[in-house]
């Protein structure tokens, strides 16, 4: 058994929570907490991690040093996230299986990773929240800035999740309400980061990697608060696909039976209706296992599938698995954290994810700094779960977490 291997988790963990501490300090010290404009941001993130320098300081690595995810010879030898699947694949014992057999790092509104402020529908929610208080005392900035927190999962774009290994991609868009050529990425709220380039950008990432396989899926936002775009002609969406998307790297649903060594290419799955393309089924526990608790949630995935309940839950035809281990707020915990994080205002939020959770539980990101950990220590514990657990969509994607889902395939198979 490998189990003694996570000390490499560690020691990233260690690494990547010390470098988000500083740049969210960095970031709020800034007041330039989103970045409604990446190119034009001066102390953003994504202009420090420029992806053009990611690939750059991967390409060197790889053609200077042999790296890999394992200190093990027996185990595959994975040279950088961006091709583990590719890696994964030359293993003898992987690549006789099929993609549902595999272990896959996701990400839940991938990409997503700030929101534009509309403030009428911010009034109308705080306004339903009995905060009305607060949407009428505080400075429209820091308003913005709590939607945010409680909307926005991710602080990688999705260039930088491919690049760190995520292959299920939650796109929600939603249409401009003034123009309907327009799709963005969204959640109540629209972003300005556009369907079409994501589509490019995947494509684009499957040239420079024809070996991977990406699962893309669109499903329409829908938001109880309301949201601010029109929902998306399933038409348009295959029509954005056609244009961006080399046919080549179109993957059917006949393809989901073929041993992953034989194939690369993207899927796609939750636009059926009217759609042209063959799109895969994908079974979710999220209706079943959602909490607003990160502890709440990992318990109820456990259960999820260590009592079988997986198996009767619709559609039984399925051709991959997904579990959710991210909290879905409530409307307590979402009132919670408003007036939490108005208290704080000019302080920082608590680092510590265990107190976070409990003052702030709908922060999406700080939640899923419980829940992630959380998650993969419960299945390297479960036998059952690490046989079962196919694509795990997660919230604050990164690096770290990407490995610890790609480990457990070592943990199943070696
Ligand atoms: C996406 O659409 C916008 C206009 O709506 C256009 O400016 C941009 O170039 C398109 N991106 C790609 C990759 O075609
Ligand atoms: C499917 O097409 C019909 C007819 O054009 C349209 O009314 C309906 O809204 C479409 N559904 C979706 C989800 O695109
Ligand atoms: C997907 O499956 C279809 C039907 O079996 C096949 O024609 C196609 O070549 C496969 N695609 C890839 C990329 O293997």
């Amino acid at each position: 058994m490998l189990r003694k291997f996570s000390f490499l988790t560690t020691l990233t963990t260690i690494g990547i929570i010390q470098s988000s501490l500083a740049l969210s300090t960095q970031l709020q010290q800034n007041g330039d907490f989103f970045l409604p404009n990446q190119e034009s941001t001066q102390n953003g993130f994504l202009q420090i991690e420029s992806s053009q320098k990611v690939t750059q300081v991967s390409d060197s690595w790889s053609a200077t040093r042999r790296s890999s995810l394992s200190v093990s010879d027996d185990v595959p030898q994975i040279v950088s996230l961006s091709s583990w699947m590719t890696d994964l694949k030359k293993n003898p014992k992987i690549s006789q299986l099929k993609i549902n057999q595999i272990t896959i790092p996701g990400a839940h509104h991938a990409g997503l990773t700030y929101l534009l402020p509309f403030f009428e529908l911010i009034e109308a929610i705080f306004g339903k929240l009995g905060l009305k208080d607060i949407y009428d005392s505080k400075p429209k900035e820091f308003i913005s800035y709590l939607i945010n927190s409680i909307l926005v999962p991710h602080v990688y774009s999705v260039e930088e999740i491919l690049q760190q290994g995520g292959r299920y991609l939650d796109l929600r868009i939603s249409q401009d309400l003034d123009d309907p050529n327009e799709i963005y990425l969204s959640h109540c709220f629209l972003s300005k980061i556009r369907l079409n380039d994501s589509l490019a950008i995947v494509n684009k990432f499957l040239q420079a990697n024809p070996g991977e396989i990406i699962i893309l899926d669109i499903p329409v936002d829908y938001d109880p608060f309301g949201t601010v775009g029109n929902p998306v002609p399933h038409q348009e969406i295959d029509a954005q696909i056609r244009q961006n998307i080399d046919s080549k790297f179109i993957l059917t649903r006949d393809n989901i039976s073929q041993p992953i060594s034989t194939y690369g290419g993207v899927y796609f799955t939750n636009f059926e209706q009217n759609s042209t393309l063959s799109q895969i089924k994908i079974k979710a526990g999220w209706a079943i296992t959602q909490d607003a608790d990160p502890q709440q949630v990992v318990k109820n995935i456990k259960n999820y599938y260590e009592s079988d309940q997986y198996l009767k839950q619709d559609p039984i035809d399925f051709d991959m698995l997904k579990c959710d281990p991210y909290v879905t707020a409530s409307t307590d915990s979402a009132i919670e954290t408003l007036v939490y994080e108005t208290l704080f205002e000019s302080q920082p939020l608590p680092l510590d994810p265990l107190i976070s959770s409990k003052v702030i539980p709908a922060n999406l990101k700080s939640s899923a700094k419980l829940s992630n950990p959380l998650f993969y220590d419960t299945v390297y514990r479960s036998d059952k779960l690490l046989n079962i657990v196919n694509i795990v969509e997660m919230d604050l994607f990164d690096a770290e977490n990407a490995i610890r889902a790609i480990e457990l395939n070592f943990y199943r198979y070696f």
